[in-house]
């Protein structure tokens, strides 16, 4: 049902409590999410983005009940991808000539995906549209924030920025606004969303902030697409995302391995012990990929200044959990950070080598030709592993 916002203002998403898996199963979602869409209802009534598609219908069938779908005067889609517009189709059957204003880009998307031909109406950054009541809606193109369609869009006299995806989080709440969840949940989903899906377009991310901040708009709410809606002091978040677009790190070292006999995880334990022998400030945190959340873990490589990989060598490779790690690191494309490798053997030993080859080609600077062992390390292996950790924390 439909939420007050401010003024003419309405919430009508829908929470997603049950979610776990989003883009596919590429990304853990273990608080649930929200799709965050908007109505507003000046002398023009606007909708701003949908849900995403299994919840077409009743998200329609709920819209419906509050008001006739044909006083929509105006559809913004702020984004292409399917959990905002999955829902046009079926309100589009409703209401097929009613003008959907979106990027370009945006045109291309949701002509790619639902094969209609809308009545769009494309448009760039600084466009206006005017809604009565001496507001306006004014669009700002937002590509790479995560699409090449995305924008956002700024109404004035309630200065409210509906941001998309930008600034979101997933996380289920019915309390709606960032100073009633649990800041520890709200931190960590942030932080966690921008780590395994905006990092790789820092550069272009950086030019957006500063213009966006430049435009010196006033900005009293920023309305996300998903997660809360950020009333109290809604600049923090602009400030963090300034802050983690920078090639941003925390003093923590993490460790990740995998492991086949336990050499190589008793390896990582020791190198932790190390690192935390050399250095009473830094986090040294330790990990198991196989038993973890990749999701999870590259939040942690995105707080890190360093990563310590370990893999045991099998069929003269590495274990396929560690390859698949560190296609993901690439993926994601995190700069200025160190890397180190390393592992046990029974024969050939290849491992350490292999993964200093693909942090290199991941962009991380590997600062040592790493530590492996052949077969379980003996109590001097251990202690090799040890001074490994206390090199790894002095680099
Ligand atoms: Fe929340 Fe890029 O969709």
């Amino acid at each position: 049902m439909k939420k007050h916002i401010k003024n003419n203002v309405f919430w009508v998403g829908k929470v997603d409590w049950e979610l776990r898996k989003f883009h596919g199963d590429e990304l853990s979602t273990h608080k649930g999410s929200s799709y965050n869409s908007y109505l507003i209802r000046e002398e023009k009534t606007v909708l701003i983005d949908t849900v995403w598609l299994p919840f077409a219908k009743e998200f329609v069938d709920n819209l419906a009940t509050e008001i006739d779908l044909n006083e929509i005067d105006y559809i913004i889609a702020n984004h292409g991808e399917v959990d905002h517009s999955g829902a046009l189709c079926e309100l589009m059957k409703h209401i097929p000539d009613t003008p959907i204003y979106c990027t370009s880009n945006a045109v291309k998307s949701l002509k790619g995906q639902y094969h209609c031909d809308w009545n769009f109406k494309t448009v760039k950054t600084g466009d206006k549209l005017d809604i009565g009541s001496g507001k306006e809606l004014i669009f700002v193109e937002m590509a790479m924030l995560h699409w090449p369609d995305s924008m956002a869009t700024y109404m004035t006299g309630d200065n409210i920025l509906f941001s998309n995806d930008a600034f979101g989080q997933h996380l289920a709440t019915e309390a709606l606004y960032n100073d009633r969840v649990d800041q520890g949940d709200l931190f960590n989903e942030s932080v966690k969303y921008f780590a395994n899906i905006l990092n790789p377009f820092n550069p272009m991310l950086r030019r957006k902030l500063d213009e966006i901040i430049a435009l010196n708009l006033p900005i009293e709410i920023i309305a996300t697409s998903h997660g809360v809606i950020w009333r109290d002091n809604p600049m923090q978040i602009v400030e963090k995302y300034v802050q983690w677009a920078h090639d941003y790190q925390e003093n923590q070292i993490t460790v990740i391995y995998d492991t086949m006999w336990n050499g190589t995880k008793l390896l990582a334990e020791k190198i932790a012990e190390g690192i935390g022998q050399a250095d009473r400030d830094v986090v040294v945190k330790v990990y198991n990929l196989a038993k973890s959340d990749a999701n999870d873990l590259i939040t942690e490589v995105f707080k890190s200044k360093t990563v310590v990989i370990g893999s045991p060598t099998m069929a003269n490779n590495v274990l396929h959990s560690v390859a698949g790690f560190m296609h993901l690191m690439k993926q994601l494309k995190f700069k200025g950070k160190k890397a180190a490798a390393f592992g046990c053997y029974g024969w050939s030993g290849e491992s350490v080598k292999l993964i200093n080859e693909s942090m290199a080609n991941a962009g991380f600077e590997v600062i040592s030709e790493g530590y492996r062992n052949p077969w379980n390390p003996d109590a001097d292996a251990q202690e090799a592993a040890v001074d490994f950790g206390r090199t790894v924390a002095a680099m």
